[in-house]
């Protein structure tokens, strides 16, 4: 069996959740996204959040982030409570409109080191190296309008992880390109995790994304978004997604989806 429960007790916690709960406030009343959410991801550990549209996936990231504060529980980022963004989190969206632009890619992946002071030939020493790691470096001077979807995306990835943040939060950050650019971003953004170690929270609402992807998987279910399974996959790496263990975890999956 390659899918199995998550044990409580789990050492060198990278990011602890405790029992999180958020309410939008609307005009007709507050509305219940998250309820009482609680999990936790170890150190270099790649975690999928899968759930059906409206579960409050987006609702959690944006938590993490920083962007919203828990309406209950906290969040813990390497021991520490999150209160607001921070360096310690890069972020990447869905939406290729998440580049500046005006900016070629090198200037985009540069703009973090920019706001915190970063010398400038040490800026574009480290855009080179995370342009390179996401296999961009001969297209550094193009601006986002002159590179497909995909490589805007990982423009975006380098951008996240050029100021060496711990954790690497991605909201389907593939789900808007085509079905093989997806497959090939999945398979490079297993080269970069495992190059650079990044514990990564990853949302997804795409079952095979997330058995291709995760150590460990959150099953959400929704209105309101509460956890439905947690799960570890300890499929061998790199996955072969026609192997017959592989389509066995996808339907096991989608069995604790469906129930
Ligand atoms: N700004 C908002 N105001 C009110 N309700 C919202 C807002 N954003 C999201 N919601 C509601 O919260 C729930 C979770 O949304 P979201 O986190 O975006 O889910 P997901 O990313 O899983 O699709 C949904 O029911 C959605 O309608
Ligand atoms: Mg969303």
């Amino acid at each position: 069996m390659s899918i199995n429960p998550v044990s409580k007790a789990e050492m060198n916690q990278s990011i602890e959740v405790r029992n999180i709960t958020f309410a939008y406030e609307g005009e007709k009343g507050s509305v219940l996204a998250v309820d009482n959410v609680s999990f936790a991801v170890t150190d270099s550990e790649f975690l999928c959040i899968l759930g059906p549209s409206g579960c409050g996936k987006t609702t959690i990231l944006n938590m993490l982030a920083g962007f919203l504060r828990p309406t209950k529980g906290e969040i813990l980022i390497s021991g520490k409570p999150v209160v607001g963004g921070g360096q310690d989190r890069g972020v990447v969206f869905q939406d290729f409109a998440q580049l500046f632009p005006w900016r070629t890619a090198r200037r985009n992946v540069e703009f973090g080191l920019e706001m915190h002071g970063v010398s400038e030939a040490e800026r574009r020493e480290t855009a080179s190296r995370f342009l390179r790691l996401v296999k961009l470096d001969k297209f550094a001077d193009s601006f986002p309008h002159q590179l497909s979807g995909g490589m805007q995306q990982r423009v975006a990835i380098a951008r996240a992880l050029a100021y060496n943040p711990a954790v690497l939060l991605m909201d389907e950050p593939f789900a808007a390109l085509d079905a093989m650019t997806r497959d090939e971003m999945q398979k490079q953004l297993i080269e970069v995790w495992q190059e650079t170690k990044k514990t990564v929270v990853y949302v997804t609402h795409n079952v095979a994304e997330a058995v291709y992807l995760a150590d460990q998987i959150l099953v959400l279910a929704a209105h309101p978004g509460t956890v439905k399974a947690q799960l570890r996959l300890d499929l061998p790496r790199p996955r072969d997604v026609l192997s017959a263990e592989f389509v066995a975890a996808q339907r096991e999956l989608l069995g604790h989806l469906q129930h």
